[in-house]
Parts: C-alpha cells; structure tokens; sequence
C-alpha cells in the first residue's frame, strides 16, 4: 500500500490527507480519488476577481472589477487596482495591519471520513507569513461565505467546489449562485469598513427572497478565477521556502512540510 501524503498547515495544525492506493476494494474508484486529489492543475494557485452584471444597483460600481479578500472570519469583496489587481482598503482604513488579504487558493479534497464520496475542498491562505492555509466554507445556517480551520468548517458546507466547464468561474454544488450582500455602513466601522460580503445563493430563491439577509441589498456576482501566471507561481515557492528555512531551525521541519506539493511542483 502506496500512501502519497500531501501535508497541509491548516489552520495550525498539520492535516495529512490521506491518498491511499492499491486496497482490493473500490480501487477504481479510489484511484480516480486520487487523480483528483494530486491533480496540478487543480492546484493551481488562483485569486478571485468579481464581475457583476447588473450595475443598476447602488454600490455594484465597487463591487464590478473587484477582487476577493479574508478577514475576520469571512469573505468579503473590495474594489481593486486596475492595474495591479491588488485589494484597495476601504476610505478611513487605508492603512490596515495587517494589511487586506486577496483570496489566493487552490482545490483540494476535504479530509473527511464521514464525507462519502469525499467532496473537493477550497483552501486559501489566509497570511502569507507564517504561511497558513484555511478551509473556504459556505456556513449551514446563514449562507455566509467564511474560512476556517477543520474543526470550523466540518459541520458546514465544504464542498463540492468546482469550477465552470471553462474552468474560468468558481462554483460550489455545481451552481454560480454567488451573492454580494451590503452589511451596511453602521457597523462597518468595526469591520475594518468592509461592507459587501459573499453569500451563497444555496436554495437558487434570492437568499430566501433576501429574507436570509434581513433585506440587505444585494447582487449577484460572478467569481472568476485569476491563474497564477508561472513567475508568480515560482516567486511564492521561492519566498515560501526562504521562510519556512527561517523557521526550520530547530525541530520544526515536520511541521512545515507544507504545502508539500507546492514543493513539488519545481
Ligand atoms: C480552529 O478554529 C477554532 C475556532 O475557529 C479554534 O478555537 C481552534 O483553536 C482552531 N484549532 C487549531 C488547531 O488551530
Ligand atoms: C486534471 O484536471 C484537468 C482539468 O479538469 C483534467 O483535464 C485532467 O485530465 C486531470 N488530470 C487527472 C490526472 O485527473
Ligand atoms: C438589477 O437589480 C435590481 C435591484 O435588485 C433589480 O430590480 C433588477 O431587476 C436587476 N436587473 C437585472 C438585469 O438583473
């Protein structure tokens, strides 16, 4: 029995995900399992840019042409530079520590038992320094769009995360149904004045008619992937390795042998 383990720092902790091959039974469907699970090009870093169609409604101007961050706990959409493609921090909080982090993540399949068949996960880092990696989940009970570690993530919605056939947009259940919902302005203050968050339009209703969201506005929105180019791809391992040989020292080294494949793929 061939075990390729692919060792993920996840949210603190070190999640080895098990890609067994060569056991008598559903072997097939195993190795088709594993396939996917070590596919490079499911694991191809992307960022998240937003297109919004309908710009009749108040606000789509900062969400159209946007891009993806984390923070506290969610998913948030933010304008970006036109040029760089990087986040542009909300008026009034223009110097955030630490600074607004893009989405920047890849597929990989949610280590679960009890998940059967087992469902592609999203991961994104969440910092680059130390550079840790959380789960992208849809949570159960309000639809938000957050990220975790696996203790978080488990009893929600995890997957099935998948691209569109041109493998241009994100979809998760097989459904573009990605919804930018105004938090509003009162409390954006303490959220850093981010205001559009991502929900996930999971009974295809409108958020329940906007029900779900106490009316907040809201609009749908396309999430389209932005594929690493390849210098990009081979400047992040070359900082990733210069920062994981800092914090190597010592006895570290099991813990940081992630991501491994990122390794790999040299
Ligand atoms: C996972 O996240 C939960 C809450 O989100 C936190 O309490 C816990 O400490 C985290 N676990 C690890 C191993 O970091
Ligand atoms: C990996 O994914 C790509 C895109 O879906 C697909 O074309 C390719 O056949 C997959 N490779 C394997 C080994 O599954
Ligand atoms: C745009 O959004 C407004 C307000 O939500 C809605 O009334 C209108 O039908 C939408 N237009 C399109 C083309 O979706």
């Amino acid at each position: 029995m061939a075990t390729l383990g692919l060792g993920l720092f996840l949210g603190g902790s070190v999640v080895a995900i098990p890609v067994v091959t060569g056991v008598a039974e559903g072997v097939q469907h195993q190795k088709k399992q594993n396939e996917e699970a070590a596919n490079e090009t499911r694991m191809i870093k992307f960022n998240l840019d937003v297109a919004c169609e309908n710009k009749s409604v108040k606000g789509a101007e900062d969400v159209d042409g946007g891009i993806v961050v984390l923070r506290h706990g969610k998913v948030w959409i933010v304008p970006a530079d036109p040029e760089t493609r990087t986040p542009i921090s909300p008026q009034g909080h223009e110097s955030l520590s630490p600074p607004l982090h893009p989405f920047s993540g890849f597929y990989i399949q949610y280590p679960d038992e009890d998940r059967c068949p087992p469902e592609r996960g999203l991961v994104s880092t969440i910092s680059d320094d130390p550079p840790m990696l959380n789960w992208i989940y849809c949570n159960s009970n309000t639809y938000a769009l957050c990220y975790g570690n696996r203790t978080a993530s488990i009893s929600h919605i995890v997957g099935e995360w998948d691209w569109t056939d041109d493998e241009s947009a994100l979809t998760l259940d097989g459904f573009e149904g990605f919804v930018a919902v105004d938090e509003g302005e009162d409390e954006a203050g303490e959220r850093d004045g981010l205001r559009w968050a991502v929900y996930f339009d999971r009974d295809d209703d409108g958020l329940g008619k906007g029900s779900r969201v106490g009316g907040k506005r809201m609009l749908e929105v396309e999430l389209l992937r932005r594929v690493h180019s390849e210098e990009e791809q081979k400047r992040q391992l070359e900082e990733a390795d210069k920062k994981m040989q800092v914090k190597t020292q010592g006895d570290l080294k099991s813990h940081f042998s992630a991501p491994a494949r990122e390794r790999q793929m040299r």
